[in-house]
């Protein structure tokens, strides 16, 4: 089977949903900022503070064009990686892209529950809250998230209802046998 890549914002589900996913579909889980991590022995927002985001960016990208050549596979790549449009080709070329979505407020929720540092929430002006950068990002990226074959909204949604969504859509819609 084509490999399955889940775009989203940040904190809309991408890694929680594609392992429960991969479990499921008893295929490998490979998240691509834990990639760039191992590649680089650094955390992400360290390669942002010490290469600067472009870097981050080319590297997101040569992982990314790596991954999606593996078949079979559910793959999770960085909130970020549709910004370039060669990426979003990549992944409508070779895999399945399922766009995960929620809203602003949930993802705050979300990211703030998680220890993970995201440097494009953090780089904001000491009067812009949160809540306002989330709203703003989404507002430039939203185009790129809408870039897929199925789109669900995690908001009021369990990880076992989306999974059963996901599963219904490729059987029906794709006409894999699961
Ligand atoms: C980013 C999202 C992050 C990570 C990096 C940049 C973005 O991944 O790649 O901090 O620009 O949206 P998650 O979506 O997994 O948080």
């Amino acid at each position: 089977m084509k490999s399955i890549v889940l775009i989203g914002f940040m904190g809309t589900g991408k890694t929680t949903v594609g392992k429960a996913l991969a479990e499921r579909l008893q295929r490998p889980f490979v998240d691509l900022d834990a990639v760039l991590v191992q590649q680089q022995q650094m955390e992400i927002d360290k390669i942002f503070a010490q290469f600067g985001e472009e870097t981050f960016r080319q590297l997101e990208h040569e992982a990314l064009c790596h991954a999606v050549k593996q078949e079979n596979t559910i793959l999770s790549p960085g909130g970020g990686a549709v910004l370039r449009k060669e990426n979003r080709a990549v992944m409508r070329q070779n895999c399945y892209v399922i766009a995960l979505t929620a809203s602003a407020e949930v993802i705050l929720e979300r990211v703030n529950q998680d220890v993970t540092i995201r440097p494009v929430l953090e780089n904001r002006a000491p009067e812009q809250t949160k809540l306002a950068r989330i709203k703003e990002l989404l507002d430039v990226r939203a185009a790129c998230y809408t870039d897929a074959d199925l789109i669900l909204d995690t908001s009021n949604q369990t990880v076992e209802s989306l999974i059963e969504q996901i599963l219904f859509w490729l059987n029906q819609q794709v006409g894999e046998r699961i």
